[in-house]
């Protein structure tokens, strides 16, 4: 068939002639893309190469935890300036799809939990996502069950995993929706003249930040709950985890979540009561769908109460605050506790 009738019949005329300009474009300036797939001694895919085109996706992964997974100074101290072997293979891991056990790479372990690690197997770059775009500049395979449940991000996170799958708290989500975020958003951006070509009719779509937040601040509000009951001279309070995995949670190196309660003078004055710490060393978390109570006393001019909950590492690193809840003090509930005087705004 003459390709001249091949087009002249067929309905995706315009889309062809695209991919025919975008495939001599590619030859003429000698472009190739078989670096990216190549993951033998030597030669290991940098997520800069990625970040020509999936410019979004690079950005967040080289502020996320993963990409300093090697290079944290934590890790160092605790390997003993890199001499435990045994610890690499989850820190600077080959691709992981292709097995269950990461493997330790022998090379450019500075990039720590790369792109390549997590999506790189048989040769294809596997996705989510069915590709809406005209040219693919590496092989792609669509395999949304690879990214489900927990047992992706369970290759590593052990630990968590397990309390994962063993949480049995009501509508429980998998890792992505709280530490990937969704946005709408095409898979890659044009950045040169080239990779303008690549991006030509890629349809936005629902996808997911590679931020891996250390602790989701939106999905804290709703899934760690502080609640504060008043009485004279005391208040119970009372903390639960609606989070699927324990609060705090963590195989390595010691996290501590602290609840602390302040009381408020009318004149605005607030006077720290009380400091309640759960640590993920020596087993003092709440598990996923328990409760924790304990009673603090309230001195007579606390106008209202403030219970604040933050997480962060042993020596006072990575403090981010994970939600809060405020009280006020009623006379009615300083006088006459026996009538339902606990103060629930
Ligand atoms: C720790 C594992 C991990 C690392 C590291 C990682 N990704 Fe992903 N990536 C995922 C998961 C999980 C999804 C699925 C999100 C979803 O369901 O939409 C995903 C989705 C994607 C998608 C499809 C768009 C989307 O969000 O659905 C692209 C493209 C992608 N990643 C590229 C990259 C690039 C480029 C890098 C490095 C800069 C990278 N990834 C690093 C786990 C990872
Ligand atoms: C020259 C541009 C370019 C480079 C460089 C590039 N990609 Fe892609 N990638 C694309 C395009 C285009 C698609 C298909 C998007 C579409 O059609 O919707 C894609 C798709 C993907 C997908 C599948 C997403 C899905 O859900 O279907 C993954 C995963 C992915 N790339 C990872 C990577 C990784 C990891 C690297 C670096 C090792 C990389 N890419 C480098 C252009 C690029
Ligand atoms: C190949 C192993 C590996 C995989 C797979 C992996 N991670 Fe990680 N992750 C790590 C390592 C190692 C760290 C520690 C990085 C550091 O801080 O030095 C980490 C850190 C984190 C952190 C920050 C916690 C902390 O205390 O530092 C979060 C959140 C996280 N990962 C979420 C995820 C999610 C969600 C997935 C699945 C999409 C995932 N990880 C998949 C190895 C992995
Ligand atoms: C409902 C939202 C939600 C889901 C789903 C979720 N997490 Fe978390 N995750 C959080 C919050 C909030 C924190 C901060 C509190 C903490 O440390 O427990 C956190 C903390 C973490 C930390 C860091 C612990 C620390 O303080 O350094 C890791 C690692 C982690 N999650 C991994 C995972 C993995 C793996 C999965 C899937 C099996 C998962 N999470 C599912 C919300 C979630
Ligand atoms: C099975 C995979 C795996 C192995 C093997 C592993 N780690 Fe990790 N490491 C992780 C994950 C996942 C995290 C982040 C979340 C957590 O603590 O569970 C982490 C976090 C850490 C952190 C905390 C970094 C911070 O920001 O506080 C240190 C330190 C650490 N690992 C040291 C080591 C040492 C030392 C070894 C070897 C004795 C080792 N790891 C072996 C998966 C692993």
């Amino acid at each position: 068939m003459p390709w001249s009738r091949f087009f002249k019949h067929s309905s995706q005329t315009p889309a062809l002639w695209l991919a025919c300009f975008i495939g001599i474009a590619m030859l003429a300036c000698g472009c190739s893309f078989e670096n990216l797939t190549r993951v033998t001694p030597g030669s290991f895919a940098t997520p800069q190469d990625c970040g020509e085109c999936h410019v979004d996706i690079t950005r967040e992964w080289t502020s996320s935890p993963h990409a300093r997974a090697y290079t944290n100074p934590r890790y160092r101290q605790a390997t003993d300036d890199y001499h435990f072997t045994q610890c690499i293979p989850c820190h600077a891991p080959l691709p992981t799809l292709t097995t269950d056990t990461p493997q330790a790479r022998a090379d450019s372990r500075e990039l720590g939990v790369s792109c390549v690690s997590c999506h790189l197997k048989d040769g294809a770059m596997v996705g989510p996502q069915q590709p809406t775009g005209m040219v693919k500049p590496h092989p792609i395979t669509v395999d949304p069950k690879a990214f489900e449940g927990a047992q992706m991000c369970g290759r590593c996170h052990r630990g968590t995993k397990s309390q994962w799958a063993a949480s049995t708290i009501p509508d429980k989500h998998d890792c992505r929706h709280c530490h990937m975020p969704e946005v709408t958003r095409t898979i890659t951006k044009a950045t040169s003249e080239i990779s303008r070509l690549f991006v030509a009719m890629e349809k936005a779509a629902a996808e997911h930040r590679h931020s891996f937040d250390l602790a989701p601040t939106i999905a804290a509000d709703q899934a760690i709950i502080l609640d504060i009951v008043t009485h004279p001279g005391l208040a119970n309070v009372t903390l639960t985890n609606r989070l699927p995995h324990n609060l705090p949670t963590g195989d390595f190196g010691v996290r501590i979540v602290t609840v602390e309660l302040s009381a408020i003078d009318a004149a605005g004055g607030a006077l720290i009561l009380d400091s309640h710490e759960f640590t993920s060393a020596g087993g003092a978390v709440v598990p996923s769908g328990e409760s924790m109570h304990w009673s603090v006393t309230i001195p007579a001019n606390a106008a209202s109460l403030r219970a604040v909950a933050y997480r962060q590492g042993r020596d006072g690193a990575d403090r981010v605050s994970l939600t809060q809840r405020q009280v006020a003090i009623t006379p009615t509930a300083q006088t006459q506790p026996e009538k339902g005087a606990a103060t629930h705004p």
